[in-house]
């Protein structure tokens, strides 16, 4: 098996040549505009959740061409929720991706309809023909991109998330904060790879227990790279939720003992894939690499 570092780098370059392919420059009066989408989007960010569609989507010997689109559309959309995330309105934040966030670099009204662009482009590129011939693959493709994204995916959570800097939440509170906020979004990124190669239902169900305890594991140990990272590392300021008293598994457990949960629900992911044999390696490899990673 290939190291997980080389795969993960390896998918990262193809995801970015299509990603630069997608987002088109014209020289029209809105140019700034996709000139602001590229810079969100480009040269930068570990691509984990194309990883996770091309990895899951292999499983089912999907052609790889076919889940990098379906991984470029999760990514964009990815990367609209960062350029949101990151404006005076929600988290304020100036670096992102080790550069300048996007209503830094231009300006907010920009980095919304960079967002809303993004957000757009995503769904353009999910219902593409490229991306599966067949059309009602497709329509399940788009159907569970929008849910995973929507009110009752990440933008749900991050409402939530917000009401979490003023309101005391109980660990299944922020349980649920944390699925639909990164959660249902890197659930999908799996689900995607299912859904592109067809597979049977004890087949998804296997990915979708994996990809509900990857989910939690990704985002305790953002919450732990906020409390214990640096910014060389991460790319992104850190302290910021203790700054905001925002609640997290870290404000409410502690670091260790989020660290520990963090651990359990990796290996907890890795029970659901004893469904598949060594072509989920790299699957596995990857529940370790969340919680131990340090970007
Ligand atoms: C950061 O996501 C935001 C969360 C949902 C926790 P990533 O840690 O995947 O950020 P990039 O894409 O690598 O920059
Ligand atoms: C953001 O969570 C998750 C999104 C849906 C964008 P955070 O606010 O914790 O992400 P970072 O720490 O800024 O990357
Ligand atoms: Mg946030
Ligand atoms: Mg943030
Ligand atoms: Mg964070």
């Amino acid at each position: 098996m290939q190291p997980f570092e080389a795969a993960l780098q390896e998918t990262a370059l193809a995801v970015e040549q299509v990603l630069d392919q997608i987002l088109t420059l014209e020289d029209t009066a809105e140019a700034r505009l996709f000139t602001a989408m590229r810079y969100a989007t480009l040269g930068g960010g570990k691509r984990f959740r194309p990883f996770l569609t091309r990895q899951s989507a292999r499983l089912f010997g999907v052609a790889s061409s076919n889940a990098l689109r379906a991984g470029a559309a999760i990514e964009l959309i990815h990367c609209y929720s960062l350029v949101h995330d990151d404006l005076p309105a929600m988290d304020d934040d100036d670096l992102r991706r080790g550069k300048q966030t996007v209503h830094k670099k231009f300006d907010d009204a920009t980095a919304i309809l960079a967002g809303d662009g993004l957000l757009t482009l995503a769904f353009e590129v999910i219902a593409d023909p490229a991306t599966h011939e067949m059309a009602s693959v497709r329509t399940e493709l788009i159907t569970g991109l929008a849910k995973a994204s929507g009110g009752h995916g990440m933008v749900g959570g991050q409402m939530i998330d917000l009401a979490a800097e003023t309101t005391m939440l109980e660990i299944g509170g922020i349980t649920r904060l944390q699925q639909l906020k990164t959660g249902a979004m890197i659930a999908f990124s799996c689900e995607a790879g299912a859904i592109l190669g067809r597979a049977s239902i004890q087949a998804r169900d296997a990915l979708r227990g994996y990809a509900h305890d990857l989910g939690l594991a990704f985002q305790i140990a953002d919450d732990l790279l906020d409390v214990e990272g640096t910014m060389e590392e991460t790319g992104k300021a850190v302290g910021k939720d203790e700054a905001a008293g925002k609640a997290t598994f870290v404000s409410i457990l502690g670091a260790e003992r989020a660290r520990a949960q963090a651990h359990l629900l990796a290996d907890q992911a890795i029970e659901h894939l004893s469904f598949f044999d060594e072509a989920a390696d790299q699957l596995r490899a990857a529940a370790r690499f969340v919680v131990d990673r340090k970007n």
